[in-house]
């Protein structure tokens, strides 16, 4: 089956079978190895990539299903920033070392992108919630939940990232 979408800001088409999944799609055919694959029972959230902007675990939907649709992975989030310049989350992530192997980072990286569309101040439990279907296997969840406030308060204005991880 042919498909054509919207893939980090570009159009994008290619073959698939009805039966592949998003994840081996973003992974085998276009290289984003960033949408990690750690569980392929929808439970860990490492493969989470954004459609139409909502977080979505790529592992369990079919390739298909992003038909006319727009994907934004790990790789296309600082989308127009210049080059080598991170997505405030991305930053926040660095700068509150929120990761240790780094295997979950890109997952919790867009399900927090997409958490604070929905709830750009979150609340802890928020926080707790928002991020319920994603797992980090090294435990590092005290300073992801430090990172993702430190994102919703760069992104809200009301502090540099500096002041922010203070
Ligand atoms: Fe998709 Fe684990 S690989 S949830
Ligand atoms: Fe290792 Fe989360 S940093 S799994």
């Amino acid at each position: 089956m042919k498909i054509s979408f919207d893939l980090n800001g570009t159009a994008r088409s290619a073959e698939v079978e009805p039966r592949t999944l998003l994840a081996n799609l973003l992974r085998e055919q276009f290289g984003l190895t960033g949408t990690h694959v750690g569980c392929d029972t929808s439970q860990c959230g490492c493969c989470t990539v954004l459609l139409d902007g909502v977080a979505v675990k790529s592992c369990s939907l079919l390739a298909v299903q992003a038909q006319g649709r727009a994907v934004t992975t790990v790789e296309g989030l600082a989308g127009d920033l210049p080059a080598g310049q991170l997505h405030p989350v991305q930053a926040a992530f660095t700068e509150c070392h929120a990761l240790q192997c780094g295997f979950c980072t890109p997952g919790m990286v867009m399900a927090t992108v997409s958490l604070l569309k929905d709830k750009p101040l979150p609340s802890d439990a928020e926080i707790e919630q928002g991020l319920a279907g994603n797992l980090c296997r090294c435990t590092g969840y005290i300073n992801i939940a430090k990172a993702v406030r430190q994102a919703a308060q760069v992104m809200q204005g009301s502090a540099t990232a500096g002041e922010a991880a203070r």
